[in-house]
């Protein structure tokens, strides 16, 4: 199956606005043109400015780390999906590890982030990733799926369409610990399998699994040539060059 391949760099929340132009410059400038799509994902206050860098290049995008879950009104220091929309976003992240384990995110949240990420034409990047004491309790299929099914049945076949998701084990994050290629491999598998179950086949050949958790230079070829690894979400090595290494590994 010929899917798209990805490759996503979440800045989370590091850089100045002058530090983001120069990084978005060098990435656009050392980025091998090839057939991945990238997808830049800074903080929400550089979002213009990185769009303006990134627009001589058609194979970037734009994406945001949240969206808030109401589309408008008084909700200080939230942000909605219009305003993302309208600074050239195509993507946004939803229900990241961190977003789940320090601002308490749930399912209800993220669905109802999702349809407004939808209704307002950008396309939802939905993580799911167990924690170490979860796979030791060899309990992270289990959790996957429930982190997954809990989502899929607010969904319809066309809106899911629109969707990436990424698998990125919590213990893997930041910690400099990959999953092997055969771990993620296996679980970007059950991950296939569970669209199958719940939407079909076709769907679920479609549908862009991206590996995250300490992606690096030195092991995105090996991740990126499992069958059902469609390419990175990349926290760290999306701050400097390593990030194009990256780009160019399938
Ligand atoms: P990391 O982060 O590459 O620094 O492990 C990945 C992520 O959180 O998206």
């Amino acid at each position: 199956m010929n899917r798209q391949k990805i490759v996503a760099g979440n800045w989370k929340m590091n850089k100045t606005l002058q530090e983001a132009k120069c990084l978005a410059e060098l990435i656009v400038n050392k980025a091998p043109h090839n057939d991945v799509k990238k997808i830049i994902i800074p903080p929400f206050p550089f979002l213009d400015s990185v769009s303006q860098v990134l627009s001589s290049r058609p194979d970037f995008n734009l994406g945001a780390q949240n969206c808030h879950i109401h589309s408008s009104g008084a909700f200080t220091g939230e942000v909605s999906a219009a305003m993302l929309q309208s600074v050239g976003c195509s993507y946004v992240l939803i229900g990241h590890s961190e977003r789940r384990q320090y601002f308490k995110e749930k399912t209800p949240e993220f669905v109802q982030k999702i349809k407004l990420a939808l209704s307002n034409g950008l396309s939802p990047i939905y993580c799911v990733g167990e924690t170490l004491e979860e796979r030791k309790l060899n309990r992270h299929f289990e959790i996957i799926t429930e982190q997954l099914t809990s989502i899929l049945s607010e969904f319809k076949l066309d809106e899911f369409s629109k969707f990436i998701i990424a698998y990125e084990p919590v213990w893997a994050i930041g910690t400099g610990e990959t999953a092997t290629s055969g771990q993620a491999q296996e679980m970007h598998a059950h991950i296939r399998s569970v669209l199958i179950d719940f939407y079909n086949s076709a769907v679920a050949g479609h549908t862009p699994i991206l590996y995250g958790g300490s992606c690096n230079p030195g092991n995105a070829r090996e991740l990126f040539q499992c069958p059902d690894v469609d390419g990175g979400l990349i926290g760290g090595a999306s701050l400097n060059e390593d990030f194009c290494s990256i780009i160019g590994s399938f």
